[in-house]
């Protein structure tokens, strides 16, 4: 079965340079594949190739069996939920705003806006009247993500992108929004792709890992494969992991 998200030789190049490579890889639905590398192995890159951000210049890039190239990129990106680090929250929204945006955008009536967004922050932990009528800039960080990740769920997307989103967290924090996101994903079983530059987020999050060096795909298989992978620059994120524990 095709997967939700195909990457079918995926290229993507800007001028001489190739950022990505024939990346060829398939997202199955209710599947969270990590895309784990170093910084410039190009994650973004190819989140952005998910969403339709940017076209790939060779290969074909697949949502829901179709091409990115031959889509409503509109509608393709309202389809999307994208959480980022920094939560690329609108700063004069209020998180009510904020959460409602893709549900506005697609033109909901306002009483089913309202609903979708209080049932949205219950879901993240965050209790409505407390912080619906709040600013961003009056929210801690990780709360910040916490709405993030409502606004990204809003409109009941197909597939979620998850951008390094617990990156800039405190470690108390960030293992607390890594648990919400397991717990979300039982209770939703949404497709996502998440990307991060850190192991021990990719080992617990992932149904999948794959590992993007210098635009190429040098491994992809379960965390427990990963674990046992000799290839070295899955090696150099496992010593990191190895020197940890
Ligand atoms: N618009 C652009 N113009 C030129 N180079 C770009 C552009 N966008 C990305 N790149 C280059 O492509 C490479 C991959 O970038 P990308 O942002 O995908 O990396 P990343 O894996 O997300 O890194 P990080 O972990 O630092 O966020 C980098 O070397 C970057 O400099
Ligand atoms: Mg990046």
């Amino acid at each position: 079965m095709p997967g939700l998200i195909e990457f079918r030789n995926a290229t993507y190049r800007i001028g001489e340079r190739t950022i990505l490579d024939k990346l060829t890889l398939s997202v199955a639905a209710e599947e969270t594949l990590v895309l784990l590398g170093r910084s410039g192995s190009g994650k973004t890159t190819a989140l952005r190739l998910v969403n339709g951000m940017i076209l790939p210049t060779g290969g074909e890039l697949l949502v829901d069996g179709k091409a990115t190239a031959n889509s409503d990129l509109i509608a393709l990106r309202r389809s999307i939920g994208y959480v980022i680090q920094e939560s690329g929250l609108f700063p004069h929204f209020t998180v009510e705003q904020n959460v409602g945006l893709v549900p506005q955008l697609e033109s909901w009536a306002p009483e089913r806006i309202a609903a979708r967004v209080r049932e949205m922050l219950q879901k993240v932990s965050l209790p409505p009247d407390e912080f619906a009528q709040r600013f961003p800039r009056q929210l801690s960080g990780g709360q910040r993500q916490r709405v993030g990740v409502a606004r990204a769920l809003a409109a009941d997307p197909k597939v979620l992108l998850f951008d390094e989103p617990f990156g800039a967290l405190d470690p108390v924090t960030r293992l607390d929004l890594q648990r919400e996101f397991l717990r979300l994903r039982a209770e939703l079983g949404k497709t996502s792709v998440f990307v991060t530059h850190d192991v021990r987020e990719a080992i617990k999050l992932g149904t999948r890992i794959a590992l993007l060096d210098a635009g190429q795909l040098r491994f992809i298989g379960a965390p427990a494969e990963f674990l046992a992978c000799r290839e070295p620059e899955a090696r150099a994120f496992l010593e990191v992991f190895e020197d940890a524990q």
